[in-house]
């Protein structure tokens, strides 16, 4: 079979996900493999998408091949798909899978988003492999990439792959500003943070009436106009410093003009299932706050031109973000009612200092980063330090007290005659420590 790698990483020929592709070309010799270089090589891709054509045409199998970056694709291969769609290359009923390496926080947002890509496109998806970025290392995740492929090769060979979900009715229709101007209050800072592009008047007109149903004054920061070099090169050296080696003063900006701020709105026009590829080039190159929780306890909101109401992934991706970063969310607007719903929303959680606590996103996530950053704390030195100054390293669990306690009650409960005479005391135990709060409250 034709099976063409479209190689996401911007770390190119230095990419550990690219060693997986490489393993598989030898491991297959039966098939004809070739390669296209989004990641590191986008900005050819930005000028002539024919070699891409030339490429896509003569394959049978595409996989997509990429690091998970913040939750989703690099913004390189955000883009590269963005290219894709505006070129018309026509890919109707050509077999796609993925295959990702990372250390499995929000993975499978990342291969939500490029199959519902893949789904627009018309393509044949293929659920692909999620790896971890050692899995190569190891006799089982060479298996498991093995099988990958013999699996998506089966699948190609007889026909088999996802369903795309049904066209659904949309009942969206663009903004038209309607809200009339508030009385504006100081007292906290609020900024608009958008990628408003000319001709974007329904973004345009949602962000107009929240700044008029907000009470208090807000300030705009356009992404558009801010001079990017490029998207985060996954090179690491912000570990140790803090400092991207970008010299276009990104970290200051980010620091200075969105992270000072009390509260943060997005505002977006919905695309390709996300925020765009610009969007994601800004949640990328925020690699330069490692895994620190910065904007903890902040108040989000995003406005949302388009029908969000179809996008489970995007939403789960906005909602996972609030919670890692323990920051209250104040919902999506797109409509009037939504945005008047937000504004009190975003002000009551201002001035209250609303934050609720972490959900299974938030929680497990952290868990992940935790062990993440010890393993790695003679190179992220930032994030070691933060994390030991924030009591993030809630491991090894020193409760010795209460696990001697559990130990106890175990060695009592394996005795059946104990097991009675405890039993109908075990509920009343369990909440006597809650019965103390109580009665104090
Ligand atoms: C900017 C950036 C963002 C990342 N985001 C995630 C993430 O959201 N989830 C995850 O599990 N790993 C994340 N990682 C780790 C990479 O996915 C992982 O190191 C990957 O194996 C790198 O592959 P590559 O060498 O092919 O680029 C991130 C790394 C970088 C540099």
């Amino acid at each position: 079979m034709n099976i063409l790698f479209i190689h996401g990483s911007p770390r190119g020929r230095f990419s550990v996900t690219l060693q997986t592709c490489l393993y598989l070309e030898k491991r297959f010799p039966g098939q004809s493999f070739r390669s296209l270089n989004a990641g590191a090589g986008l900005d050819g891709f930005e000028r002539d998408m024919a070699p891409a054509a030339e490429a896509l045409g003569w394959a049978e199998l595409v996989i997509f091949a990429y690091p998970v970056y913040s939750f989703l694709v690099p913004s390189q291969l955000h883009r590269f798909v963005e290219l894709l769609k505006e070129s018309g290359i026509n890919l109707r009923g050509k077999y796609a899978t993925q295959l990702s390496t990372s250390k499995h926080f929000f993975d499978v947002t990342a291969h939500r988003f490029l199959e519902e890509n893949f789904h627009d496109l018309g393509m044949r998806v293929i659920h692909g492999l999620s790896a971890d970025m050692e899995d190569l290392l190891e006799e089982r995740g060479r298996r498991e990439a093995e099988q990958f492929l013999e699996y998506a090769l089966f699948c190609a060979e007889n026909g088999v792959y996802e369903k795309a979900p049904a066209a659904r009715a949309s009942l969206w229709k663009p903004y038209v500003s309607t809200l009339e101007g508030c009385k504006k209050e100081d007292g906290f800072d609020v900024v608009i943070v958008s990628d408003l592009r000319e001709g974007d008047e329904g973004l345009r007109a949602l962000i107009k009436d929240f700044g008029a149903a907000f009470p208090y004054r807000t300030r705009f920061v356009n992404l558009r106009d801010f001079p990017f070099r490029g998207g985060c090169l996954g090179c690491l050296s912000c570990a140790t410093g803090g400092k991207c080696v970008y010299r276009d003063g990104f970290d200051a900006f980010l620091r200075e003009n969105i992270q000072s701020a009390d509260a943060i709105v997005y505002a977006f026009t919905l695309r390709d299932h996300s925020m765009g590829s610009r969007f994601k080039m800004y949640d990328d190159r925020q690699f330069c706050n490692g895994h620190r929780t910065v904007a903890e306890g902040k108040p989000f909101a995003y406005l949302v031109n388009g029908d969000l109401s179809g996008e489970d992934n995007l939403k789960t991706v906005l909602e996972a973000r609030a919670s890692v970063g323990h920051s209250y969310l104040a919902g999506f607007a797109s409509d009037a009612d939504s945005l008047r719903a937000l504004s009190l929303r975003l002000a009551w959680a201002l001035e209250h200092g609303y934050t609720p606590p972490r959900s299974f996103w938030g929680v497990g996530g952290m868990k992940i980063f935790r062990d993440l950053v010890w393993l790695m704390r003679g190179m992220m030195r930032e994030d070691h330090l933060y994390y030991r100054a924030h009591g993030l390293y809630d491991f090894p669990q020193r409760r010795f007290v209460r696990m001697l306690g559990m130990s106890l009650l175990g060695a009592l409960l394996r005795s059946r005659r104990l097991r009675r005479v405890i039993g109908g005391r075990m509920n009343e135990g369990m909440l006597a420590p809650y019965k103390k709060v109580l009665d104090k409250a």
